[in-house]
């Protein structure tokens, strides 16, 4: 039985956080035994920042442990570095002659970078969106699981995907849509109440799967509260509906239950509830960090793991790359 292909990657630019966890990562392990899996480690997107070549391997290292860590089974899915696949590159070529400076320039994400960091607006930056595109189509994916921050660059790929196919006459590549189990797309907003959870900015309000347990607990008890609802049944602002988010992900439901009731009946303790989430996320992210760090110890089993993912992989994207040149009438010999 031919199943449905999904396809998602995390850059290698820092610690891996419960953003992360949730927004991606989650959906990947429950997708592992149902679809076939792509999952990659972004590097090449991190070159746009101009990192370290010392850090880029530990980078990569550590995103595949924490990954296999948070449940994901490099046996059952392609799990493998961006820059292993060669034919990657290819496609972003042929895609960047089917998207225009002007649509690219408008996307969020690279304005927010440009006011980031001025002195480096560079070309890879702006083509961020299509180097995405060429990940997910090479493998010809339909879904994607992504969290909310990366809609609108499924969009784009979706744009290009369906100019592919009308310029050379065939559906060629399918439109992927960013995948979700049951709710919304999850954003886990970061601790302090400003933005999201990051991987580099917002780093004393992110919780990261490489927190040690007191760190946690800090930065839970640092998050923001206010005085509590003036009225029974009020509407949440963002930071305390986060702080519930959280709870609901990783307490039983008797526990957010009961803090739910006590801030519809205005008499939450913020104190009491943070406690409580406290506990629970230590009780959440110890068995992870933890095996993150036994898995990171043998550098010798990671790389056996990104070559057998690499070659997993190859497979598709070869197919891709032979049809696409084939189109386009790169067709010589
Ligand atoms: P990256 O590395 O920033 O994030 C990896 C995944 O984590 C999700 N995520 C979040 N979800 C909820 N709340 C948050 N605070 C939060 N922060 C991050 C992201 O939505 C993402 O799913 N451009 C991508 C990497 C990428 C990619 C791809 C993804 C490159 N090519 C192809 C899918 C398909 C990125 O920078 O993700």
């Amino acid at each position: 039985m031919n199943r449905e292909v999904v396809v998602s990657g995390i850059r290698s630019t820092g610690y891996l956080h419960l953003g992360n966890y949730f927004g991606a990562i989650q959906n990947y392990v429950k997708m592992q035994d149902t679809h076939e899996c792509y999952f990659f480690v972004a590097d090449y997107h991190a070159l746009t920042t101009h990192p370290d070549p010392k850090e880029l391997k530990p980078n990569v290292f550590r995103v595949v442990a924490e990954n296999i860590a948070s449940g994901l089974d490099p046996e059952k899915v392609a799990l493998y570095a961006q820059s292993d696949l060669i034919e990657i590159p290819e496609l972003y070529l042929m895609l960047n002659m089917l998207a225009y400076k002007g649509e690219l320039e408008k996307v969020p994400t690279f304005k927010d970078k440009v006011r980031m960091q001025p002195e480096n607006v560079n070309a890879g930056l702006l083509t961020y969106p299509v180097l995405m595109a060429a990940d997910i189509l090479i493998h010809r994916a339909v879904k994607v699981p992504v969290g909310k921050d990366q809609e609108q660059h499924l969009e784009m790929a979706r744009n290009f995907a369906s100019r592919f196919n009308t310029r050379y006459g065939v559906d060629f590549f399918p439109e992927p849509q960013v995948f979700r189990f049951n709710q919304d797309t999850v954003k886990i907003m970061s601790l302090d109440g400003n933005g999201k959870m990051s991987k580099s900015e917002n780093v004393s309000a992110t919780i990261y799967l490489s927190d040690d347990d007191d760190t946690i607990r800090k930065k839970i008890m640092k998050a923001k509260t206010d005085q509590g609802p003036a009225e029974p049944n009020a509407a949440m602002p963002d930071y305390i509906q986060n702080l519930f988010l959280l709870l609901q992900l990783t307490a039983t439901p008797e526990v957010t239950a009961q803090f739910t009731g006590a801030y519809n009946n205005c008499n939450i303790r913020y104190g009491d509830m943070k406690k409580q989430l406290a506990e629970d996320m230590v009780t959440f992210v110890r068995p992870i960090r933890e095996r993150a760090a036994e898995l990171q110890r043998d550098e010798d089993a990671i790389r056996k793991i990104l070559k057998a993912g690499a070659e997993k992989a190859r497979a598709s994207s070869a197919a891709t790359i032979a049809g696409a040149r084939k189109l386009i009438g790169i067709n010589y010999y």
